[in-house]
């Protein structure tokens, strides 16, 4: 099966610019939500629909959604993917962190879902694909609005995915291992040898937009991309769970030890 229309958000770097291109070559009619204009990528597609929105705007998304029902211009593939990561919790918890991650990758995935369940029933499948990740499972304790995010986005489409079974809406959604792309901004922080094997276990940008293209094609709940990195978050899952101290977070990430003598965290929030 062809895919005709899809939407993705954030397109504008990574993943959704690589399934930006891939859809736009194979001929697909893509709208392409981003929260900013890029003047090159949007002259550089021509025939691509750019939406300027930022996901966090419930109203926005919803507006969006309505338009293009009643232009009869629904995409049957909605892949949602914009996301952010934020060292939030490093020498104190930020709440104004921790809330943008949030509101950025689950509420600007959710966002989308209220206006597509209140549409009325379709003729074709609707595929509706969250860009989740394996750090649901284990996660980084300094980017705890990153785990909690993509925690509770996955229990969302699990729900989903069982709730409208056999339906036109198809709730899919990618348990994603590491990919070398602008969001891992806390490369510098951590020690050579962690970066040395995230990047073994990471997955070509290449490998990802053929995995979720094939996915879109299917019904698959669930695509856990690449299988290899599912065996590097099991080893640091059953690290955390019995070694004392594994990657709890118990020192600051410039080594310090927590509330240790001397070590009051900057009042001003600052890291
Ligand atoms: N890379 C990995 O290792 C990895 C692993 C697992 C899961 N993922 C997930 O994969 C998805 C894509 O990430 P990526 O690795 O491709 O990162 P990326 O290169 O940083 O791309 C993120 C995209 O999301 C956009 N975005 C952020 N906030 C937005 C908002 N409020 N409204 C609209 N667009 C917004 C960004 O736009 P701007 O350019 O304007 O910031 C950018 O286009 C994310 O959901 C991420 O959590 C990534």
């Amino acid at each position: 099966m062809k895919v005709e229309r899809v939407l993705i958000t954030g397109t504008t770097s990574g993943v959704g610019r690589a399934l930006l291109e891939y859809y736009a070559k194979s001929g697909a009619q893509v709208l392409s939500v981003n929260r900013r204009q890029v003047p090159a990528l949007e002259s550089r597609y021509p025939h691509v629909r750019f939406e300027c929105l930022d996901v966090r705007s419930a109203e926005g998304v919803q507006k969006l959604v309505a338009e293009l029902a009643a232009s009869a211009e629904l995409p049957e593939v909605f892949i949602l993917n914009a996301g952010i990561n934020r060292v939030d919790n490093d020498e104190s918890f930020e709440l104004s962190s921790y809330r943008e991650v949030i509101d950025t990758n689950l509420y600007g995935v959710l966002n989308f879902i209220q206006p597509l369940t209140l549409l009325p029933r379709g003729q074709v499948p609707r595929h509706v694909i969250a860009i989740s990740s394996m750090a649901n499972y284990v996660g980084n304790p300094y980017g705890l609005g990153y785990h909690t995010s993509k925690r509770a986005l996955t229990t969302c489409f699990r729900v989903w995915s069982r709730m409208y079974a056999g339906t036109d809406l198809v709730f899919q959604q990618v348990m994603l291992g590491p990919v070398r792309t602008a969001i891992y901004s806390m490369a510098h922080r951590f020690p050579a040898w962690v970066i040395w094997i995230r990047d073994a276990f990471s997955a070509s940008i290449d490998g990802v937009v053929r995995a979720v293209s094939r996915l879109a094609r299917s019904r698959r709940k669930t695509l856990f991309y690449p299988w290899h990195a599912v065996l590097l978050y099991l080893a640091m899952w059953l690290c955390q769970s019995l070694v004392p101290g594994f990657f709890q977070g118990q020192k600051t990430l410039a080594g310090k030890l927590r509330r240790g003598e001397g070590s009051r965290p900057d009042p001003a929030g600052h890291a």
